[in-house]
């Protein structure tokens, strides 16, 4: 039997998604029309013999993360629980202080994933390849290229028997261009020892000097993916199909065009047609079944509509997520944004972001997870995003920049941030 916990943090994170995060956790925001975490749990539900899904975070429980769990739950049924950290513990410390909850009903293994990444995982298979090693540990891998691989888990590992040799959290020099998936398969009694030893260790450290943080604060990468790796007990299963983390809002129009492609595969059906009396569609777009779109508006490619949004005549979409209840109204024209909940855009207004796609010239490219700011210290032209409730007058240009919640604007605006 095995369980599955996603790890899905706290709202000290997501720095990164404002002004989005403010309003929902991160893991809630829907990626092709549906929450980052509902794929995670579709694609855990593939896993044959799964007992339960866990999440395991530290925001404050809501009615919004209550529903989503109660929705999940019914609709795979499957068990899903929510266990909060009373602090944040780290990416691996919540899983020590929960263990027991993890290993009621004797697992053989439980599968971990981070909240904020998405793809076309190969779970099963990856069950399987864990298998061959039971009573050791498992990684999903991939590629990334030389530039960016730093900004993630780097691991060595033997090309024959796929052992990892060598294992660097966000190394400073170049290690290799395999990185940490943020998914992977715990033997459970081998990694809880192995905690608790880490765990005891910073205590005899606290007796002896101040110890930084809390003792109990366990990291994913530094302390056990690394010490795995120098055991000899860790195995790498590498994917080459699509995966992508999402650090910033940007990567989530990106991750959207993905995820809306996997669509063709997997759910063809949530795929939107053009056809008579309907809207002219070009590409993969996704439509709320509560949305109402004029049968002239050209929406297309790469668009998510969320539920309750109203897009009038003449609007054009492209390369975006309306997200619900948001009003586009007659002949605007929407490129390459996040429109956050409830906003209203103007006839004949223009809101456009700058695409910030990876390089589709360099294999194996990843979005970058950088922050908002150049080194200049001014804002990096990136997607335009609306936080809820934003009102854009008629016939006005709003280019690349983030506008936070409630603002009513009354003039055009490019590369700001508007408070
Ligand atoms: N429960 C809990 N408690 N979860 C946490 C905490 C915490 O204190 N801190 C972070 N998380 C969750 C985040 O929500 C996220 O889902 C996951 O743990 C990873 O945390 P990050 O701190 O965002 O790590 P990262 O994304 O920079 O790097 C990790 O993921 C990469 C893949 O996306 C590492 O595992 C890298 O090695 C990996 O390449
Ligand atoms: P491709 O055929 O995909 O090469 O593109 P296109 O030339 O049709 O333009 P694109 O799909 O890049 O999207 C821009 C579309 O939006 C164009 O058809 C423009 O006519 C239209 N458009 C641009 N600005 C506005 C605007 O302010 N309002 C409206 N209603 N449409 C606009």
């Amino acid at each position: 039997m095995i369980k599955v916990v996603i790890l899905i943090g706290g709202p000290m994170k997501g720095t990164r998604f404002r002004p989005l995060s403010l309003e929902l956790p991160k893991p809630l925001f829907p990626i092709g029309g549906y929450p980052v975490v509902y794929h995670h749990i579709e694609a855990c539900k593939k896993i044959p013999d799964l007992k339960e899904i866990i999440l395991i975070g530290f925001y404050q429980s809501s009615e919004s993360l209550s529903k989503f769990i109660q929705n999940a739950q019914q609709e795979f049924n499957i068990p899903i629980r929510y266990l909060q950290e009373f602090q944040p513990l780290g990416t691996a410390g919540g899983i020590y202080h929960f263990r027991d909850q993890i290993a009621m009903g004797d697992p053989e293994a439980f599968l971990v994933l981070n909240a904020d990444i998405i793809g076309d995982y190969p779970l099963t298979d990856f069950v399987e390849f864990h298998r061959k090693h039971s009573g050791e540990h498992s990684i999903l891998a991939t590629e990334a290229n030389k530039k960016q691989a730093h900004n993630f888990g780097c691991l060595v590992q033997d090309p024959e028997t796929h052992k990892v040799l060598h294992y660097v959290e966000k190394p400073e020099t170049f290690v290799s261009e395999i990185i940490n998936c943020g998914i992977y398969i715990f033997s459970p009694a081998a990694l809880f020892k192995l905690m608790g030893e880490i765990i005891q260790e910073n205590y005899q450290k606290m007796s002896e000097e101040p110890f930084p943080g809390n003792v109990e604060s366990v990291r994913m990468g530094e302390d056990v993916l690394a010490t795995l790796a120098s055991a000899g007990s860790l195995y790498a299963f590498k994917s080459s199909s699509f995966w992508s983390s999402i650090k910033n809002a940007g990567s989530a129009i990106y991750a959207n065009r993905n995820v809306l492609a996997m669509y063709h595969k997997t759910h063809p059906d949530l795929l939107a047609q053009s056809g008579k009396g309907q809207p002219h569609i070009r590409g993969d777009v996704y439509i709320h079944p509560s949305a109402v779109v004029h049968p002239s508006a050209v929406l297309g490619p790469n668009v998510s509509v969320g539920s309750n949004v109203v897009i009038g005549a003449g609007a054009r979409v492209r390369e975006t997520i309306l997200l619900d209840g948001a009003e586009l109204k007659d002949h605007c024209c929407i490129l390459y944004s996040i429109i956050g909940w409830n906003c209203s855009i103007g006839m004949w207004s223009r809101v456009e972001g700058s695409r910030c796609d990876p390089n589709p010239n360099e294999e194996f490219a990843r979005p970058d997870g950088e922050s908002l700011f150049g080194e200049d210290g001014k804002l990096t032209p990136s997607i335009t995003i609306l936080g809820r409730n934003v009102t854009i007058p008629g016939e006005v240009i709003v280019l690349n920049s983030i506008v936070l919640p409630h603002k009513d604007l009354g003039q055009s605006y490019k590369n700001e941030i508007i408070l």
